[in-house]
Formats: C-alpha cells, structure tokens, sequence
C-alpha cells in the first residue's frame, strides 16, 4: 500500500484526533516499527509497519462500517441545526472521521442503519441499478389483503404516478391495525408509507430489518451501535456486486 503521513494513519483509527498525534509524537509516545518516530508528518505503509501509542498497538483499517439501531426521532444526516442526527449518537472518535449514512430512513423510521465512510460501497448498496434488497417491518392502519400482495409484486403507483420497481409484500397478521415484512429494491423518498397510502392502509410504524446481506443485530437496542465483523464486510461488498450482476440481468 502507498506510504501515508502518520497523523493520517493514526487519525483515521478513530482514536486520535491529527492535532492529538502531533502532541504525542512531541511526548515520544509514537512508536514506528520499534522507534519513537520523529514527526507526526513521517511516512510509512500502515499495513505493514508496527505503530503504536502510549504502548498500545493501533491496528489500521481503511474504513469503518458501524451498524447502528437508529431510534425513532433522530435524523439520518451528518449535520443538522434543527434536531439530533445519527452522528450525535456515536462517540466523539466516530464523530470525526467522515462517516455518513448509507441511505436515509424518515426520522420516524426505526431500525438498522449503516454509516461508514466508504464512498465505493455505500455506492453499491445504494444506486437504483444495483437493486440491493432491503426489508422492513411494517404495522398499518387498516387490514393488508392479498389484493395488496398482488399490487406490491406488479408494481405499485404512487399518489404523483411515479411507478415502483416490483416488491414483496408478506402479511403477518390481517387485522385493523396490520403487520407485514416488505422488501424492495430501490429507495425512492417516503416509498413505503407512499406505498401503502396509495393502498388506503397508511403505515404506523416502520423499522428496517436488513440490507442486502447486512440484518440488525437485535442484540442492539435503539440507539445502541458496532463495528461490522470482518465476514459482514466481506457478505455486503458481495450483496452490492451480485446486485449489480442481477440488475445488468434485468436489462
Ligand atoms: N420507506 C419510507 O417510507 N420511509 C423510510 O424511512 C424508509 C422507507
């Protein structure tokens, strides 16, 4: 991999901030490869020297992918005057290294969210030719039928005309108030509760289940987040390129 400054390399751990680094490799607290490095601008490859701080190995990664249970009331945007955003819920070391939403959920939405500062495969997972799968559970107002079925899998007509791609509707339970899992393969804004209002069975409630390979962690409660595991980074970059591959298909 190509040289990089060492405040670059040790900022983008999320531990350290660059103006944190320079003091450090001030104090002789920056180890490289055994020596205490000299300046916070000397370069080396960070997959193959040995860097440490205050004793402490710092392992590199290029990016970071964080699985967060978004709660209802918060934002999915990086910056907002008017209310708390996704990034107001991470701590400071994840507030300042570019991380960004991976697609929006309304700030009522709940459910899986995933923010990394990967530009490449946040662009996989989103772009509408890729057709990435992405399920919710819903509760509606009013009881979900098979004619519902029906008009999810021809595809549905919003309110302005705009037409949705194919998707699955699968009712849990048929009653005033209904539940049911539905997946779609595109993100056209409000799509689900635009859905089923075109259905006259507005939702009340929306929570993301999954994205592409990538399911919450319901170990997680709202508000709570982590690191993807190396296998759920490996699963998605598949879930993006087979998606793309079964797009091109549909041509
Ligand atoms: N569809 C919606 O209507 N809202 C969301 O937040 C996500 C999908």
């Amino acid at each position: 991999m190509a040289q990089q400054r060492l405040d670059k390399i040790i900022a983008s751990t999320g531990r350290y901030s660059r103006r944190e680094v320079k003091t450090l490799v001030r104090e002789g607290r920056v180890l490289v490869d055994g020596r205490i490095a000299a300046s916070a601008e000397d370069k080396c490859d960070p997959l193959t020297a040995r860097i440490s701080v205050n004793g402490e190995e710092l392992f590199y990664r290029e990016h970071t992918y964080v699985m967060l249970h978004k709660p209802a009331g918060v934002l999915s945007a990086t910056e907002d005057g008017r209310g708390e955003t996704v990034l107001d819920l991470l701590a400071p070391e994840y507030r300042k290294i570019g991380l960004f939403p991976v697609g929006r959920l309304d700030k009522d939405t709940e459910g899986l969210l995933l923010l990394t500062d990967d530009g490449a495969l946040a662009h996989d997972l989103l772009a509408p030719k890729k057709h990435v799968d992405k399920v919710y559970f819903v509760r509606t107002d009013g009881a979900l039928d098979d004619a519902d079925c029906k008009a999810f899998v021809q595809g549905i007509t919003l309110g302005d005309g705009l037409e949705c791609l194919p998707a699955k509707l699968e009712i849990l339970k048929s009653d005033a108030q209904s539940e049911a899992l539905i997946t779609i393969h595109e993100g056209k804004f409000h799509q689900i509760k635009r859905m089923l209002a075109s259905r006259g069975k507005p939702v009340v409630y929306l929570k993301r289940l999954s994205m592409g390979s990538l399911t919450l962690d319901e170990g997680l409660s709202k508000g709570e987040y982590r690191l993807l595991t190396a296998e759920e980074i490996k699963n998605l970059r598949e879930s993006g390129q087979f998606a793309q591959g079964k797009a091109g298909a549909d041509k």
